[in-house]
């Protein structure tokens, strides 16, 4: 067995023994046995320490065990209750710790889980680890976002280490777990820090951000903007701070109509006829004889070339068919007589909610394409004409604008992978949230270097998380059906050993959240009272009527 040097067995006096290591222990791993007296203080996830030598670990308790070598499965009910009641066995209580990291000094905590190169000897007792000694590791270096508390500890603040998002992250879980409500708290968080922000919000989740309350000051809900389509009809029309998400039609490219119109590559002659009529109307732009031009005045141009018995009877069948193409354009919301001027979204300490609620998949993908044009524009532009600072970019349903290959492909998807393989070098950053990891482009979900998972129970989804994160070991993707609501697991760089913390509460409103259903029904039962009353009240205001003025 190690003996704890001198020094180091007074600084063990102050902790608390919980254990004493037994079997067999590997620089990854050791197993102790609990006192019974203690069984209760060491919960799974809890944090322990054992001395090295020189040195201590600290280590998760990842597996629970109880063990009686006297009351064996085999045996009968009734011989088992013989013996409970006529024999007092202690039964025994174990435990399996996974190794986090290794401390030369507790006053100096250097972390370093490669360094961990011995295995704890058997016989070495184990302690709870101190708070201190936790908080020390879980501060995180340089600039941190407060994103909540140890599961296991709600004394131990959390922050995620600002850095850490150079090398991208992805929030993953699935439905219902919480990846919204944790996105809201890490934008609170970086808001406040300064950053600049942009989400594409399917979901309205957080157009609330622009409403302030006694946590969340009016000084950062007017630094939230949402842009929406002003024909969208979303579930909180009355927010503030909303500017209108808008495309014009006249600057978007041939190839850009075609792919918002559904005209594939193999229609050849009906984007023929696309063609021609898109040219006239840039050439009247070019003549100075428009300004812009939309759907209805290419369906126009279309109709004219269809009906024009100059053309040969192929052109004019082909625009005939572009025809209802083009129409459904006109029936889209986003097409209007401008651009929304998207560089505005290029200011320091600034969130930008893209709506997209309401909205086709093809329209959200092309709002989410010129945004990340501009966005990749602004920063790899010289400075003076560019942004400097670093931009922010949540993806909500990430699997919908970054599908893998063999599903096709999105007018986003390049961009994103673009952003995901280079971004990290202009200041972009990037963060996935998809409640479907095995249906997000795996290059893209691997360039992730720090994960947020949060409960998983389907199969398929759990091994595309651990494929893609060679940070979650076998041990942390066993808890993930484990976790609850609001509970995540946090690897890579964002903090510096994997952390299972419980997300803290939000300070600014949730847009998403789920129904009450509870309250709803009591509130659709005083509905329905009421309405019955109502009908009552009528029926005797009627009768009353009729016997006044004499109709009965
Ligand atoms: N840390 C938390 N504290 C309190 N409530 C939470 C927490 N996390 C989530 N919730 C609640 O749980 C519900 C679901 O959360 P959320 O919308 O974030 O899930 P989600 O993972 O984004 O689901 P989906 O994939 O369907 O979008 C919401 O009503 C939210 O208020
Ligand atoms: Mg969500």
């Amino acid at each position: 067995m190690d003996k704890p040097a001198s020094s180091m067995s007074s600084a063990l006096d102050s902790l608390e023994e919980v254990g004493i290591v037994v079997g067999e222990s590997s620089p990854s791993s050791f197993v102790f046995s609990v006192h019974p007296d203690l069984n209760n203080r060491v919960p799974r996830w809890e944090y322990v320490m054992a001395p090295l030598s020189k040195g201590f670990v600290i280590a998760q308790v990842q597996g629970v065990a109880t063990y009686s070598s006297l009351l064996k499965k085999e045996m009968e009910y009734q011989a088992l209750a013989r013996l409970t009641a006529h024999t007092v066995e202690e039964c025994k209580h174990w435990r399996q710790a996974r190794v986090l990291a290794y401390i030369d000094d507790i006053s100096k905590i250097s972390v370093g889980y490669k360094r961990v190169r011995y295995a704890v000897a058997p016989g070495t007792k184990v302690y709870l680890a101190p708070d201190h000694i936790l908080e020390k590791l879980y501060s995180g270096s340089g600039k941190t976002l407060y994103v909540g508390h140890l599961v296991t500890r709600s004394n131990i603040k959390i922050g995620l280490s600002v850095n850490g998002f150079r090398r991208h992250v992805a929030i993953i879980a699935q439905t219902g777990a919480g990846k919204s409500y944790l996105a809201g708290v890490i934008m609170e968080e970086l808001l406040q820090k300064g950053g600049t922000i942009i989400v594409f919000d399917p979901h309205a989740d957080y157009v609330r951000m622009t409403e302030p309350n006694e946590e969340w000051s009016a000084d950062l809900a007017n630094r939230v903007t949402v842009y929406r389509v002003p024909t969208s009809i979303s579930r909180y029309p009355t927010i503030k701070n909303v500017k209108n998400l808008s495309i014009c039609f006249s600057d978007l490219s041939l190839d850009e109509i075609f792919y918002a119109a559904g005209i594939d590559e193999k229609f050849t002659n009906i984007r023929r006829a696309v063609t021609q009529a898109y040219n006239r109307l840039r050439n009247e732009m070019e003549g100075g004889n428009r300004r812009t031009f939309t759907p209805e005045d290419l369906r126009g141009q279309l109709e004219r070339i269809s009906t024009n018995n100059n053309e040969d009877s192929q052109t004019r069948n082909s625009a005939f068919r572009a025809i209802s193409y083009i129409s459904r354009l006109e029936r889209l919301g986003i097409f209007g007589d401008e651009t929304t001027r998207f560089s505005e979204m290029f200011v320091p300490q600034h969130l930008s909610v893209i709506d997209l609620s309401g909205l086709s998949d093809r329209e959200a993908d092309l709002i989410a394409y010129m945004i990340l044009r501009e966005i990749i524009v602004k920063k790899t532009q010289p400075e003076e004409r560019g942004f400097k600072y670093p931009v922010f970019l949540f993806i909500e349903e990430a699997h919908r604008f970054i599908p893998p290959d063999k599903s096709g492909s999105t007018w986003s998807s390049p961009l994103i992978k673009r952003i995901a393989a280079e971004g990290r070098k202009f200041g972009i950053f990037l963060i996935l949230i998809s409640q479907r990891p095995s249906k997000v482009h795996q290059d893209v979900l691997s360039q992730c270097n720090s994960q947020i998972i949060m409960r998983i129970t389907n199969p398929v989804d759990q091994r595309a998380v651990l494929e893609s994160s060679e940070k979650l070991g076998e041990e942390l993707f066993e808890d993930l059906p484990g976790l609850d609501k609001g509970e995540a697991i946090v690897v890579g760089d964002l903090t510096n050993i994997p952390a299972i913390i419980s997300v803290r509460k939000r300070r600014s409103y949730e847009g998403g959240a789920d129904v009450n259903v509870d309250e709803l029904l009591d509130e659709a039962l005083r509905s329905a009272k009421d309405e019955d009353e109502r009908k009552r009240q009528t029926e005797e205001d009627w009768e009353k009527f009729k016997r006044w003025s004499g109709l009965e």
